[in-house]
């Protein structure tokens, strides 16, 4: 009989990676979506530690922004009750993983990826792993069999790219190991940053850091730098990243008064700053920056909930890849063990 599926929960799957602190882009393009998805499916989310080695080869540094990252995501909202928060590294198989998806994937694929030339070009070392990058995502995604990625535009063409990796696999090996993945996009998918492009956590006069120290947020987005027009002459809100960021923090109502006062001439850039200042502090200061504060204090709290994730999630990778094993034709995990233990 062929196995129902109607009844088992959507499986959401994301990463973030550790190489720098996690900005607005970041919340408003993928984390509000995945705690929001805390209460509608199973949700596995976890520090991409090793994609991150392509940009911080620093130990302390790649350590600290790790645990950041998790203690961001749990002062932000993430329940550790309802969703798997976990260290990438941790479930080691996924690099394994990786490696057996390039013998199947041609190089044609893997050229055009967009954001492995977007990124030489901001001056990122081309190494062979930031080109090997989307392999190591697509064994993310596929290793945990996650039904939706909830991600931002950028990793949109990753996500296409695994689903071709896991039917090219699926194809060689004449067996559906691998089920196909779908993005998920938020309502604010591509956010700009303070300096024209998108917010990246590579360029850091971009970013508004979700929790920066209040004086340097209000440095920040006093400084944005705006033309020259007066307060009462009209201006277009849909370039301007003090309003495009405004609509993301306010209620609408208070975003469409702030359109109207750009539109119509009357609201000046100062003011609006003022306005777009509050609203942050409003959504990301009192109890949220408190919180955030504790973990630091204890930061063993946040360790505990990592290593609980990812020995969950290790039991999810364990499975499939035994399923990999089958197909391929490696030893599987049973003799694994028995070459480890021999003559210990
Ligand atoms: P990263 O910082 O590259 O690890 O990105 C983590 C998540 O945030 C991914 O789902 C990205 O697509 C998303 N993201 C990063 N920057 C932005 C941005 N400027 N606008 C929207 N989403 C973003
Ligand atoms: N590449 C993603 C980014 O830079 C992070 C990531 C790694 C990821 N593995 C993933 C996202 C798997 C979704 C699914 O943002």
């Amino acid at each position: 009989m062929p196995e129902d599926n109607s009844k088992k929960p959507i499986r959401y799957l994301s990463g973030v990676q550790p190489s720098g602190r996690l900005h607005l882009g970041n919340y408003f393009g993928a984390i509000r979506n995945h705690i929001r998805l805390q209460d509608q499916g199973e949700c596995f989310y976890f520090i991409a530690n090793y994609h991150s080695l392509t940009t911080v080869q620093d130990a302390e540094q790649l350590k600290k922004f790790t645990f950041m990252a998790a203690a961001d995501y749990l002062a932000l909202g993430l329940d550790p009750a309802k969703a798997l928060l976990f260290r990438q590294s941790d479930v080691p198989e996924v690099a394994e993983l990786a490696w057996l998806l390039s013998t199947v994937t041609g190089m044609g694929l893997m050229e055009r990826a967009h954001s492995y030339k977007d990124k030489v070009a901001r001056g990122i070392a081309p190494s062979l792993g930031l080109f090997f990058y989307p392999a190591l995502m697509a064994a993310d995604i596929l290793i945990y069999r996650s039904d939706k990625v909830p991600v931002g535009q950028d990793q949109i063409q990753h996500i296409e790219m695994c689903r071709d990796m896991a039917g090219y696999f699926n194809h060689a090996f004449q067996k559906e190991v691998f089920k196909l993945p779908e993005g998920v996009l938020s309502e604010a998918p591509k956010v700009m940053g303070l300096t024209g492009g998108k917010m990246s956590k590579s360029d850091e006069a971009s970013v508004i850091p979700i929790f920066g120290e209040p004086a340097e947020i209000k440095k920040k987005v006093m400084g944005i730098v705006t033309d020259s027009k007066g307060v009462a002459e009209p201006k277009d809100p849909d370039q301007n990243i003090i309003y495009l960021l405004y609509r993301l923090v306010a209620a609408p109502g208070e975003a469409a008064g702030m359109e109207k006062g750009f539109r119509q001439g009357g609201m000046g850039y100062g003011d609006a700053k003022k306005m777009l200042l509050s609203k942050l502090e409003e959504v990301f200061g009192g109890e949220r920056r408190e919180k955030r504060k504790k973990m630091d204090e204890k930061p063993d709290l946040v360790e505990d909930v990592l290593v609980a994730g990812a020995q969950r999630a290790r039991r999810t990778a364990a499975r499939t890849m035994e399923q990999v094993y089958e197909a391929t034709g490696l030893p599987s995990s049973k003799i694994k063990k028995a070459v480890w233990t021999a003559g210990t």
